[in-house]
């Protein structure tokens, strides 16, 4: 699909996409292709030069038959941010209006723009599957010829970064009686045998040998058994990084039951599952010198006569007993045995990734993913991976006093809510009760995992958030 070639403005394409800023800076073989009027086609308003607008021109000689034309706008709007915006609406151009031969003039947007534009096509040209009974029409893929100095490698790397979030976004559009516990794990099965990684999957005869009783406390009312699923990427013989996914496959808050809106759209709430197996697909695809283990908690939090209840104490994995106060803070007790589970693998770090909390939607909106760590050097590599992605994440206190609330109760260890305010960080501070001292990083997702409206990258709906940041983090890990 994607080709190599040199810039040359006398070979032939249907169109060629070219950034047009100042219009002094015209190249000449672009200019003869108008007739030597491209100038004059800024200067009359015809062609934009503005940030990121788009112009559709036909050529005048005839042979490329079409300049797509992305504004530059001024010299600091070059970032890599905006050129990948740019290079998703282009790609959405590309699939709505069926073009067959595109030509991209790299060298007229940015260093290492190859990459960020098969990134950018991946995302921004996928679209959610349905399960609408007319067939789908067959569409054509284009052939799209990247004009530069440009690697394979760099193509590649790219475009895994994008399938990886395709398949987060996929898996958690799924509704929940198609995507359980068990398909769950038979697709993480599935994506382990393809990239020829070690995988385990424990059922639910194990976890109760293990002793993980707070996941199978939330799994209790559930006529589904719950899957504990582990993927092993080795790429060097090191100590793992060690990323943990909740795996709710659908949240109907337990006894603690959710608002009948509320419940609406809880077939997301194993985003960060979805992360952990679209990072594994791209980890798959780009094969960096690093180890990481993923590890999910899969169930759905149901209710029945069996479910677990308010006021139940609970012993999870690590020996911890806990008190329930509320079915519906169920995440951190799934998270909880995973990553007692994550520990038994010596990991070099701790991620954990979790729609947790409507807190975080509150506190930080739907653009930003919510973070807790107890080790300040590894949060800011997750920082700078995330500039470098464009998924913003922002610092919650991770201060004593709330430690202290989690830990207040009158009969167990720990409990699942203490209350209202501030509770995105309670929920990642009860995860943090079972990190100990490895180096860890909360990553709640629940407010970025979907997105109500449709941007240059996607879709509305599951965004596969943190899957471009993790993996980035991840290949340019310290070691
Ligand atoms: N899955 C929810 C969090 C959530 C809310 C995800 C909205 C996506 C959108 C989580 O299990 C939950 O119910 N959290 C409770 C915690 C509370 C009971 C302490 C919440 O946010 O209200
Ligand atoms: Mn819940
Ligand atoms: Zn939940």
């Amino acid at each position: 699909m994607y080709q190599i070639a040199q810039l040359n403005w006398t070979d032939t394409y249907e169109t060629i996409v070219v950034g047009v800023g100042a219009a002094d800076s015209i190249d000449e073989g672009l200019d003869t292709l108008f007739g030597g009027r491209v100038k004059a086609l800024i200067q009359s308003g015809d062609l934009s030069t503005k940030t990121g607008e788009v112009t559709i021109l036909p050529t005048f000689t005839g042979e490329t038959a079409r300049v797509l034309f992305v504004g530059l706008g001024q010299r600091n709007d070059m970032t890599t941010e905006n050129v990948r915006n740019w290079f998703g609406k282009v790609s959405k151009l590309i699939k709505s209006r069926g073009l067959k031969d595109v030509a991209v003039a790299l060298d007229t947007f940015t260093d290492g723009a190859a990459r960020i534009f098969t990134e950018a096509y991946e995302m921004a040209t996928y679209a959610h599957p349905t399960y609408k009974s007319a067939p789908k029409e067959a569409v054509e893929e284009p052939t799209i010829t990247l004009l530069g100095d440009v690697d394979q490698t760099d193509i590649d790397a790219g475009a895994a970064y994008g399938k990886g979030v395709n398949v987060a976004r996929t898996l958690t559009m799924m509704p929940a009686n198609i995507l359980t516990a068990e398909t769950l794990a038979d697709y993480a099965v599935e994506l382990a045998k393809r990239h020829d990684f070690k995988y385990r999957i424990l059922e639910k005869e194990e976890m109760e040998g293990l002793g993980m009783g707070a996941l199978l406390a939330v799994n209790q009312g559930s006529t589904i058994p719950p899957k504990l699923i582990v993927l092993e990427y080795r790429g060097a013989e090191e100590a793992p990084i060690a990323v943990v996914g909740k795996g709710v496959t659908f949240d109907t808050g337990g006894y603690s039951i959710k608002p009948k809106d509320g419940i609406v759209g809880m077939k997301g709430d194993m985003g960060g599952a979805a992360t952990v197996l679209g990072l594994f697909e791209t980890l798959g695809l780009t094969r960096p010198k690093r180890n990481v283990i993923g590890i999910i908690g899969a169930t759905d939090n149901m209710i029945s006569g069996d479910a677990f209840k308010p006021d139940d104490v609970i012993t999870a994995m690590n020996g911890k007993t806990i008190e329930v106060l509320n079915t519906d803070a169920e995440g951190r007790l799934v998270l909880a045995d995973a990553v007692t589970f994550a520990k038994t693998y010596e990991p070099k770090a701790i991620i954990d990734v979790a729609t947790l909390t409507g807190g975080v939607l509150v506190a930080l909106g739907t653009d930003v993913t919510g973070c807790l760590t107890n080790d300040d050097t590894l949060y800011r590599s997750l920082e700078e991976a995330s500039r470098e992605t464009n998924e913003l994440v922002w610092q919650m206190p991770y201060f004593d006093v709330f430690i202290d609330k989690v830990r207040k109760s009158e009969v167990a260890d720990l409990n699942n809510s203490p209350g209202r305010f501030g509770h995105m960080i309670f929920g990642g501070a009860f995860v943090g009760e079972f990190v100990g001292d490895t180096p860890w990083l909360h990553l709640d997702i629940a407010g970025t995992s979907e997105r109500a409206a449709a941007n240059d990258l996607g879709p509305k709906g599951p965004t596969g958030v943190m899957v471009r940041t993790l993996a980035r983090m991840i290949e340019s890990w310290e070691r």
